[in-house]
């Protein structure tokens, strides 16, 4: 266990964190000295992640679990808490999207596998880890929105589920900030702006990019390690009072 840092000696499961912005999360709080749980639904990408934690001096193991499915959150929950003893911090990082399509196109199981992956995981994971934190009266879950839960970008298209899931996901985390605030847990979100992980540059051509970019008041998009700085500031102690709120990561893609 890591005795310096930010976040020496916490335990922290990480979900999607095989690539992209729960990656970057991962080794930014593994830095900080936390224990991290790397949960994906790819295992192999899990491992390489863990490896890169440990040859660099960190704390971790990689987890293989789809966290839409209860019965794999509970045995990882389980399993984080046989090794590490507690779980301090959830960060929910499952998410994303894979098309665009207007409502007239959009099949129910679609709908299904997008509100799920990116709001059905939050609550498994959530109330999978909330009897430990609420039993220690210390807690933090973050999850990951979007700039698309805040509301429609003006700018590029969005995908209805998505955005349905993470405004979901905001009002799932702000009602869960009410009702567990009194046993010590924080429950906040952040909405990243457009960030060029794996994914998104499958999904948004080169031209969606570049007016993004140039739409910006900021004229740039974000990095991954903007969206892991501002979770770490939601782990740590400097914001052990700030509860049910949404941190807008983006440049200024959308100001409300
Ligand atoms: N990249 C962006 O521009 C952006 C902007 C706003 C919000 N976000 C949100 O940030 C989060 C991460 O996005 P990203 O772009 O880094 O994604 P990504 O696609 O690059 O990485 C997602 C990871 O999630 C894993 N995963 C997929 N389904 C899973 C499941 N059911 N259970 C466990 N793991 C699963 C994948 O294997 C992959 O490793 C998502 O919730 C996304 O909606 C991303």
């Amino acid at each position: 266990m890591a005795t310096q840092g930010r976040l020496a000696g916490e335990t922290a499961i990480v979900t999607a964190a095989g690539q992209g912005l729960g990656e970057e999360i991962s080794k930014r709080f593994a830095r900080e000295g936390a224990n991290i749980a790397v949960v994906d639904i790819n295992l192999a990408e899990a491992q390489r992640v863990t490896g890169e934690i440990t040859a660099a001096g960190g704390s971790a193991i990689a987890l293989a679990c789809d966290a839409t499915k209860k019965i794999d959150v509970t045995a990882m929950v389980d399993t984080v808490l046989k090794k590490w003893g507690t779980v301090d911090i959830l960060v929910n990082a499952a998410g994303g999207f894979h098309q665009f399509a207007p409502i007239t196109e959009i099949a129910e199981d679609a709908w299904d596998r997008v509100i799920n992956v990116n709001l059905k995981s939050a609550f498994l994971c959530a109330q999978a880890v909330a009897k430990t934190m609420m039993e220690k009266r210390k807690g933090r879950i973050i999850s990951i929105s979007s700039g698309a839960g805040v509301g429609p970008n003006p700018y590029a298209p969005s995908y209805l589920p998505y955005g349905a899931g993470k405004a979901g996901l905001i009002g799932f985390s702000k009602l869960l900030a009410r009702d567990i605030g009194e046993y010590g847990v924080t429950v906040n979100t952040i909405a990243p702006g457009t960030t060029l992980t794996p994914r998104v540059r499958k999904v948004r051509d080169a031209a969606s990019i570049e007016r993004i970019k140039s739409q910006n008041p900021m004229k740039t998009l974000v990095e991954p390690e903007d969206t892991a700085a501002a979770a770490l500031f939601l782990a740590s102690s400097d914001a052990r009072y700030i509860t049910g709120v949404n941190l807008n990561v983006n440049a200024g893609n959308i100001i409300v």
